[in-house]
């Protein structure tokens, strides 16, 4: 394979986000959907014939073994991760893998460690961080023009109907929790992609509504950041109608809300020439929420994170968020979670 030509792209895991990943490899120059896999052979065959590709099969080992293919998209359930991601590295193949990188610390670093050792990517999905909004946010705090931190909090209150807790969500084994690992993932990522990873964790959590599944529907958390910043975070599948991601950094010389992608406050005691348009600028909407339903999101931050690493495989630039990267949210919520379960600060 030349350095230009198309990448072959296969995905294991033929259920919701893979039709994504499907739509994303799709709009993606030089990128090429060539072959999925799934346990169950019915789902990978009509998965395949509704995105127009060939090679399907209920064998990981098959796809894998594919020498057309150079990149594999592991969309399994988030504890059912690793095995495949393990196939797929040790056929040399770079790998995205859908958030959480997996439900444990122990579980994401055997794909971390063995990513590295075999010399290939690994592209662990938050599409948040692609987000214009998100973006100016962390260039802001990159900046410095927060001063000192005061307070970094993360607000996740969303709905999912009974009807989505069926299978495999909700559950410890292969959800690894519920309204925090799943849904709030990507708030706790972008806020300790912003604020860092807290130092100390107490959180507590509850069964709402969904009282019928293992795992929380409802959590909260206070967090002490390393320079001394204290935060809140405020999680749910259980409210309806569903509200905006929010995440609030307060700082001694300025503070931003961002609500999903939209920047709704940008309040700095000094100003900047580019602060007005950034106060008025279009949500970046493109990229969808997911506030009232799973399917509410949008291919847009698959594209542009997919688009991120093909651009690094022809070019060798690092990737924007790698498997140490995804780690760190993994890590927060193994803590909120150790802390609940024991009713103490847990420190990280
Ligand atoms: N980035 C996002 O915003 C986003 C949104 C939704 C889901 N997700 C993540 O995507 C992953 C999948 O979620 P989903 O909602 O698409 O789940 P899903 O249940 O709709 O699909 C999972 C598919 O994987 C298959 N599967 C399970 N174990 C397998 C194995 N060992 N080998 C091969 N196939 C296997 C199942 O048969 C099923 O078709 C999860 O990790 C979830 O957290 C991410």
């Amino acid at each position: 394979m030349t350095t230009t030509s198309p990448l072959g792209f296969g995905i294991i895991g033929t259920g919701m986000i893979a039709g994504y990943h499907a739509q994303a490899i799709s709009r993606t120059a030089g990128a090429r959907l060539v072959g999925v896999a799934d346990c169950v052979a019915t789902s990978a065959r009509s998965f395949a014939e509704k995105h127009g590709v060939k090679f399907a099969t209920a064998e990981v080992a098959t796809l894998v073994a594919r020498s057309d293919i150079q990149v594999i998209c592991i969309t399994t359930p988030s504890g059912a991760h690793l095995e495949p991601a393990l196939a797929a590295i040790a056929a040399g193949k770079h790998v995205i893998i859908e958030k959480p990188l997996e439900i444990t610390t122990a579980r994401a670093d055997r794909i971390i460690e063995a990513a590295a050792k075999a010399g290939v990517l690994l592209a662990p999905i938050f599409q948040s961080r692609f987000g214009a909004g998100a973006q100016r946010v962390k260039a802001a705090v990159a900046a410095g023009r927060l001063g000192r931190l005061v307070l970094a909090s993360a607000y996740v209150k969303w709905h999912r109907d009974a009807s989505y807790y069926t299978g495999w969500k909700g559950t410890l084994a292969i959800d690894g929790g519920g309204a925090v690992i799943n849904q709030s993932v990507h708030g706790l990522d972008l806020l300790q992609w912003f604020a860092g990873l807290p130092e100390e964790v107490f959180a507590c959590k509850t069964r709402r509504v969904h009282t019928g599944i293992e795992a929380e529907d409802t959590a909260c958390a206070v967090f002490r950041y390393p320079g001394g910043a204290l935060g809140g975070f405020e999680a749910t599948t259980a409210a309806w109608p569903g509200w905006a991601r929010r995440i609030e950094l307060c700082g001694e010389h300025g503070s931003i809300v961002l609500e999903d992608d939209h920047i709704a406050r940008w309040d700095f005691r000094t100003a900047h020439p580019e602060d007005a348009a950034i106060r008025t600028a279009a949500n970046d909407s493109a990229l969808g929420a997911g506030a009232g339903a799973a399917n509410t999101i949008s291919s847009e931050g698959h594209l542009r994170q997919i688009g991120d690493l093909v651009t690094t495989i022809r070019t060798g630039r690092p990737l924007a968020v790698d498997g140490r990267e995804a780690r760190k949210a993994v890590a927060l919520v193994n803590a909120i979670y150790a802390s609940a379960e024991r009713g103490v600060p847990v420190k990280l």
